[in-house]
């Protein structure tokens, strides 16, 4: 088991939301979520539209300011006060390359940037040097280094902001779903260069995704979010094999598998319903308005994450 690097517990990220009777309500995007993530390891986070895995990856990040809970990096609290310094160990990559990046802004303005604002060079030649060194490392050709990004290609432009998110040499990265808004046919190349970076730098990774797949190829472990909750984490291979939540034996269910025999094996599960919203959660386990196990037990209290065996936790009452 690797050594521990960030620890993220009891995480709360609760939004302050008008309601469309013009009153205030409480949105708990991240209720109260805890996992840790060991050095050069990735947890690949899954889950439906709305349950929270980008605002899981931006409160870590104090990009929101949680409503409780506590961020650990590396035996250190992330706070408002140190998090300029904590930027420069962890990172973030964004989902959509086209609004993250700066269109009037060349290649070498915003892989520059965290130098800039980091003070991480000398003079101007050790900056340029770093510049082209780190589009070297992402495969991009040093010569395009003075062109806008929006002269680019979507995958070229993930490049960019990889490049830029690995400028200050983080030991961390939240890369939210960073190939969906890609072409199929470049989706392989970019998960490629996350998996080769990793075994260059050592870097971990929060890897958010929908795609089950995606997630099972990369991930050393899983974590599965229902409603602003974590219902189930485990190893990759455990998580894939031997589901235990419903919420995640339906994921799974959905995924194709290129075995005809298992194909008919594993019976898809369709869900009934739809996701309630987060303004009006049912009461216990977030799941049980669309569970078909669901008992007065569930309605009546949410269901904790326990341990079930070898680091399977699941939070559930009737699997
Ligand atoms: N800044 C915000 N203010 C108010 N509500 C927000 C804010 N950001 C997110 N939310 C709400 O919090 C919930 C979780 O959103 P979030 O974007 O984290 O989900 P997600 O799992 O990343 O979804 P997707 O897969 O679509 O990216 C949603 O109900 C969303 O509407
Ligand atoms: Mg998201």
């Amino acid at each position: 088991m690797s050594e521990t690097l960030l620890e993220v517990k009891n995480l709360k990220q609760y939004f302050n939301v008008r309601t469309n009777v013009g009153k205030f309500a409480s949105l708990k995007a991240v209720d109260d979520v805890s996992f840790d993530i060991g050095r050069g390891e990735t947890l690949g986070l899954v889950g439906e539209s709305g349950c929270g895995k980008t605002t899981v990856g931006r409160t870590i990040l104090r990009l929101y300011e949680p409503t409780a809970g506590q961020i650990i990096f590396d035996g250190e609290e992330v706070t408002k006060k140190n998090i300029t310094r904590m930027r420069k160990q962890m990172q973030m990559v964004f989902q959509d390359p086209y609004s993250s990046l700066d269109p009037r802004m060349t290649v070498e303005d915003i892989i520059g940037e965290p130098l800039d604002v980091h003070k991480l060079y000398t003079n101007k030649k050790e900056r340029r040097e770093k510049i082209l060194d780190l589009m070297q490392t992402v495969g991009l050709n040093a010569e395009h280094a003075t062109r806008y990004a929006h002269e680019f290609s979507g995958g070229q432009r993930q490049r960019i902001g990889i490049a830029r998110a690995l400028a200050v040499n983080p030991q961390f990265i939240v890369c939210d779903e960073p190939v969906s808004a890609l072409d199929v046919s470049i989706q392989a190349q970019v998960i490629n260069m996350f998996e080769e970076l990793q075994e260059k730098l050592g870097v971990a990774y929060l890897f958010i995704a929908h795609d089950l797949l995606v997630v099972h190829h990369i991930s050393n472990r899983i974590a599965v979010m229902y409603l602003g909750k974590i219902v189930e984490i485990a190893d990759a291979d455990e998580l894939n094999d031997h589901p235990i939540h419903p919420y995640t034996e339906s994921l799974l269910s959905a995924v194709p598998i290129p075995d005809p025999n298992i194909t008919r094996a594993r019976k898809r599960i369709v869900l009934e319903g739809d996701v309630p919203s987060p303004l009006n959660m049912p009461t216990g386990c977030p799941f049980r308005t669309r569970c078909r196990y669901a008992t007065e037990r569930c309605s009546a209290q949410c269901p904790p994450l326990t341990d079930r065996g070898t680091r399977h936790l699941v939070a559930c009452w009737e699997k």
